[in-house]
Order: C-alpha cells, then sequence, then structure tokens
C-alpha cells in the first residue's frame, strides 16, 4: 500500500487527477471505477480543467460507478447520476453509453443488481477503482457487518452514512434509505485501488481502515489485502497514522 500524504487540497487534487490522467494517456480504453460524495469533487474539477487544455480525453474510457440511492429519480439534484452529471461527466467527452450507475429506481432491484453485475463482468476488470472512505469504514455502500457481500446488491444505509449524506438533501428525512452497491468481490478485483481519503474527522477510521485488524467491521480494512492500493490523504485524515 502506497500511503502519499499532501498539505494542501490543491495538492492531493492534482495528485489524483494525475494518476487518472496518466492512466488514460497510457491506455484510453481504461474502465475507470468512479466514487461520488465530497471526497472526489475536488479531483473532478481538476480531471475537467485537463481536458479543457486538451490533455486527457475520455472518449475511449468506460466507467461504472460505485453505487447509488434507492428510490431517487436520476433528475433528483442528489442522485449519483445527477452528481456524475454535474462534476464530471457533462464536462468531458466521455460517450454516455459507456458510463455506468446502477438504476436506483429499477422496479426489481435484484434484477437490476444482477444486470449491474453482467455489465461488469463483460469488461472483466476494473483498471482503476476510486474510493472515498465512510466514517463507520464503509467503502462503496458496503456498510460494517458480520459479513460482507461480494457482488452488487441493494442496502440498508446505516443511520451514520444518512445523517453524513444530509447535506446534499434539502431536508435530513429526504435521504433515502437504501441504495444499490457494487460488492466487495467486486471491488477488490480491480487492478489498482485508488482511496481518496480528507479530514480529521475522518483520522480515526483512516488508521483503523488501514492499520487496524482486516475485519467485515471495518470494509475498508479489506483493502490491506490487495496488492496494488494508492491512499492520498490530506494531513488532517493521516493525522492518526502509526
Ligand atoms: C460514494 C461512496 C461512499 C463515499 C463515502 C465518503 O460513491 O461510495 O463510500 O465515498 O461515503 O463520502 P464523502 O466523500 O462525502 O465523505
Amino acid at each position: 500500500m502506497n500511503i502519499l500524504t499532501f498539505r494542501t487540497d490543491d495538492e492531493l487534487n492534482k495528485a489524483g487527477a494525475g494518476i487518472i490522467t496518466g492512466m488514460l494517456q497510457t491506455n484510453p480504453r481504461s474502465i475507470l471505477g468512479l466514487a461520488t460524495g465530497g471526497t472526489p469533487v475536488g479531483i473532478y474539477r481538476e480531471l475537467v480543467e485537463t481536458h479543457r487544455q486538451g490533455l486527457v480525453s475520455f472518449a475511449k474510457a468506460t466507467t461504472f460507478n460505485l453505487d447509488e440511492y434507492v428510490g431517487l429519480e436520476r433528475t433528483h439534484p442528489a442522485s449519483y447520476f445527477a452528481f456524475m452529471q454535474e462534476h464530471l461527466f457533462g464536462s468531458v467527452d466521455v460517450d454516455p453509453a459507456a458510463c455506468h450507475i446502477p438504476d436506483g429506481t429499477a422496479a426489481d432491484l435484484k434484477a437490476e443488481c444482477a444486470r449491474y453485475d453482467s455489465l461488469l463482468e463483460q469488461v472483466g476488470q476494473i483498471d482503476m477503482q476510486l474510493l472515498g472512505l465512510g466514517h463507520n469504514g464503509h467503502i462503496g455502500f458496503n456498510e460494517p457487518d458480520h459479513s460482507l457481500v461480494r457482488s452488487t446488491h441493494a442496502v440498508e444505509l446505516r443511520e451514520q452514512t444518512r445523517e453524513a449524506n444530509a447535506r446534499f438533501f434539502n431536508k435530513p428525512e429526504e435521504v433515502p434509505t437504501h441504495a444499490i452497491t457494487m460488492g466487495v468481490g467486486t471491488i477488490l478485483k480491480a487492478k489498482m485501488i485508488l482511496l481518496v481519503v480528507r479530514g480529521q474527522d475522518k483520522a480515526d477510521i483512516v488508521a483503523r481502515a488501514l492499520q487496524g485488524p482486516i475485519t467485515t467491521e471495518c470494509p475498508a480494512s479489506l483493502l490491506q489485502t490487495h496488492p496494488h492500493v494508492v491512499v492520498l490523504l490530506d494531513s488532517e485524515a493521516g493525522s492518526r497514522l502509526k
């Protein structure tokens, strides 16, 4: 695991965008696993700027998002579909048909999860999976539990997760109770994982995830078993590491 700590947000964003840009420059057909939430916004902003400068193209890339809320229309401003349009897809040359996000409005969620898994199986392996980290150690929406699920599935969100995400909604009660998420098996199958974490409020969970015991009670701790993980932290998030 390669852990890099940055003094400023700007440096962290440039490093994250640089890794993704380098991937696309080396292999324009890269399969990218993408995340939403507050953490990747600055990296996406850098990528959009790099694209504007003509230094990176997404035209041949394929993307798979980690998750989507159950029950939110794509047009809802807090849907992850809308998030990706706003922060990345709407401002780069990616082919919309090659951008995959689970459909949280599907009438049959099991069938939707199976559809998503079969798309993932068709591409084989994600080249780079971008991840944020939940305060409870979740990755994607794989919440801490006695056991974890390998493939795409619907989950009930923990109260802590709903509270953390309430900032994206008008009222806390509007935060959906369920989401569809890629499973931990799919995440760990990626060739390379780029975990990004910011802020003092994540310092404890960063230390648990990266240096604590490997346990399903902290899903991100399973990343310790992956052969190629790059972690980008700001100094606050990295402040409890030994
Ligand atoms: C988002 C996702 C989540 C977030 C995590 C951190 O697609 O899968 O695991 O990465 O909840 O969220 P932020 O970045 O908002 O702190």
